[in-house]
């Protein structure tokens, strides 16, 4: 259910009205799930990669593979085992595409064919956990000008949601340009229900065409980019 909350950009007031589900049309599979993951649910293959994590770790990989199963399954795909390469990527099914975020009770999966979509990727961030000392490490002068017009409540919102902006834009634009991406390659412009990413200086991927979103669920800020073909 999404928080009825406001926040000023650019002196306007901009509701929180977008819905995470927005951009998710019938070419993709979203999968939410609340609660902790199981790590009984998890493959053998799989749990060999967080054999020696920490529990928290492992709980929440456990919820990112149970979404993911219930996903694949949605499109057909049983008892696949999702891997992930050398850059930390998860490996999908042959023609699939999709994403995986999760935080410490809340989880999503998107995945999709990739006939229409490019690649996908989905972030979700619990508000007010970006200290202000972050600021210049995370964001561009661009977005720290915007934050600090604003009342504190608002200045926690936009932070969250520039922050989650840029890592669905790292998961969405990785299994496509295999690229590491700095914090201070790309500036995140948001408009009402939806954002933008322009890339800085020598930074140029341009994968920037597709739908994008944020949404506020409670505390949650989830955003998602839906890279077209
Ligand atoms: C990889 C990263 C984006 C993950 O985001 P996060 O908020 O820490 O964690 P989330 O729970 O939302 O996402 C974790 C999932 O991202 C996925 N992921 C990790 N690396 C990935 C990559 N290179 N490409 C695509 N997806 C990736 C994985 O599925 C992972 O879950 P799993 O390990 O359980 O399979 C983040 O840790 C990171 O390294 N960020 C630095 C780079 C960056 O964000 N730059 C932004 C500039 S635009």
């Amino acid at each position: 259910m999404l928080a009825e909350r406001y926040i000023l950009l650019n002196e306007i007031v901009v509701p929180f009205c977008g819905e995470f589900t927005d951009v998710v049309t019938q070419d993709l599979v979203l999968v939410e799930q609340h609660g902790v993951g199981d790590p009984k649910n998890v493959y053998p293959e799989e749990w060999a990669l967080i054999a020696s994590s920490v529990a928290k770790r492992q709980n929440e990989f456990a919820s990112g593979r149970e979404c993911a199963r219930k996903a694949l399954s949605k499109l057909g795909i049983h008892n696949f085992p999702v891997l992930r390469d050398h850059g930390r990527a998860p490996i999908w099914p042959e023609g699939v595409i999709g994403s995986i975020t999760h935080t410490e009770k809340y989880c999503a999966v998107v995945v999709g064919y990739n006939h229409n979509i490019s690649s996908v990727g989905i972030d979700a961030e619990i508000v007010g956990r970006i200290d202000k000392q972050l600021w210049p490490l995370l964001f561009t002068q661009s977005e720290r000008d915007q934050l600090s017009c604003l009342t504190t409540s608002s200045q926690s919102l936009l932070a969250t949601i520039f922050f989650s902006a840029k890592e669905s834009y790292f998961k969405y634009q990785y299994p496509i340009a295999k690229q590491w991406v700095d914090f201070q390659d790309v500036t995140v412009r948001v408009e009402a229900n939806s954002f933008s990413i322009h890339p800085n200086g020598q930074f140029n991927n341009d994968l920037t065409h597709g739908r994008y979103c944020y949404s506020l669920d409670t505390n949650i800020v989830k955003t998602i980019i839906v890279g077209i073909v």
